[in-house]
């Protein structure tokens, strides 16, 4: 199956950025990570730090993308364009935050971006994009 996993702003920062809210390790550990735990498939990974940019990947793999995962960043927060194009895509996505957001301030509990999505983990570090991929495999073979 060929995925899409998609990082919103901020987020080339893991490891660096807040560590003690989202852990030591990178973008490239995580992309690596799913690599090899999943050799089955392939993998498209895109980060920006700007929301058009990001809508823009997501049409230009409407079709070629069978299914999403996807970290919005603060974006899930406020973004009805992203939460929109979501809707357009093809294939089903599932929204993972690292952090548990539930547990954090107040303007982190609304997730537009969520609604869009078949499902959303929250909380579990790394562990979440591999649930979601699991997830997403399975749904595909149902
Ligand atoms: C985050 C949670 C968001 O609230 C925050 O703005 C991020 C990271 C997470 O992975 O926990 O940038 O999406």
């Amino acid at each position: 199956m060929h995925f899409g996993i998609l990082h919103g702003p901020n987020l080339q920062w893991l490891g660096i950025r807040e560590p003690e809210i989202y852990g030591s390790k990178t973008l490239l550990d995580l992309e690596n990570e799913i690599r090899i735990a999943f050799p089955n498939h392939t993998f498209t990974f895109f980060q920006s730090n700007h929301e058009g940019e990001l809508i823009d990947f997501l049409h230009e793999n409407r079709t070629s993308v069978q299914a999403w995962v996807i970290n919005p960043g603060g974006l899930a927060h406020s973004s009805v364009a992203l939460a929109d194009a979501l809707r357009i895509m093809q294939g089903p996505a599932i929204e993972v935050h690292l952090s548990n957001v539930f547990q954090r301030e107040s303007f982190r509990h609304s997730l537009i971006t969520a609604s869009s999505c078949i499902g959303c983990i929250s909380g579990l570090g790394f562990a979440g994009y591999h649930f979601a991929i699991q997830t997403l495999e399975k749904n595909a073979h149902e």
